[in-house]
């Protein structure tokens, strides 16, 4: 069984490339997928584009080209939940689109044609990743990385709003918050992808988990954060991660 590991950015999927054992590179929609072994498991690894619909195509072409059936994404996201803060990882175990709104065909969030507003994460790849993430950031907390400003980081498991919007507003990430809070969701993390992902591994039944380090706040200077975020700490986040995640794998 091929177990893909989905990323973002460049920038977060660097380590893992490189730790890359017998690495073959095909080419496909446009894209470049990396084949190859991580500590004796077929992998292929594969950059999703940035928003819903790159990240949509990269995982069709995952499942339908590459025949992958776990799917694991690691990447960064902006806090949105009152308590989750730069350097801490938020663990799916749903998404949503923030951006969705058929109303008042269908209720707020809704994408049409599905049960509900909130796509689920393989609850058993998801609780192996938590453990993962809490191995982690016990690590990261030895670190002395000066953008953990001395935080011990702490893992969050819930709910990822996605959306094709890069949030860089305190007000619009309250609003964001809020209005789902209204509704009784409580979204931890906001980024462009995971939910596009989930709903096409819904379509096709393949095991799907998510985490996210959170990289800013998606406030008014995500846009300074993000990039300092990214270039300096979300690799080593990744691979940690996915190294820890991997030693627990059973196939
Ligand atoms: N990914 C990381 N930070 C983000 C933000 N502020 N908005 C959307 N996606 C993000």
């Amino acid at each position: 069984m091929t177990l893909a590991i989905l990323s973002a950015l460049p920038e977060e999927q660097y380590g893992l490339s490189h730790a890359l054992a017998e690495r073959q590179e095909v080419h496909r929609a446009g894209r470049r997928f990396v084949q190859g072994r991580l500590q004796g498991l077929n992998v292929v690894l594969a950059l999703s584009g940035i928003g819903k619909v790159a990240a949509a195509t990269t995982t069709t072409t995952l499942i339908e080209h590459f025949g992958v059936e776990k799917l694991v994404f690691t990447g960064v996201a902006g806090g949105l939940g009152p308590n989750v803060q730069v350097g801490d990882v938020v663990v799916a175990q749903h998404f949503v689109q923030h951006d969705m709104d058929v109303r008042p065909l269908f209720p707020r969030w809704q994408v049409p044609g599905y049960p509900q507003p909130t796509f689920h994460c393989h609850t058993t790849l998801t609780e192996r990743l938590h453990q993962a993430a809490l191995r982690c950031t016990q690590a990261a907390a030895q670190w002395n990385e000066p953008l953990l400003q001395g935080h011990a980081p702490a893992v969050h498991k819930g709910l990822i709003a996605s959306g094709d919007q890069f949030i860089v507003s305190a007000s619009l990430s309250q609003a964001i918050h809020s209005d789902f809070q209204a509704a009784g969701l409580h979204a931890l993390a906001v980024e462009m992808e995971g939910a596009a992902i989930a709903q096409v591994c819904a379509d096709y039944g393949v095991d799907f988990a998510a985490v996210r380090t959170i990289s800013d706040r998606a406030d008014d200077a995500a846009h300074v954060d993000f990039p300092a975020f990214v270039s300096a700490v979300a690799s080593r986040y990744a691979l940690h991660i996915v190294a820890q995640f991997l030693s627990s794998e059973r196939v």
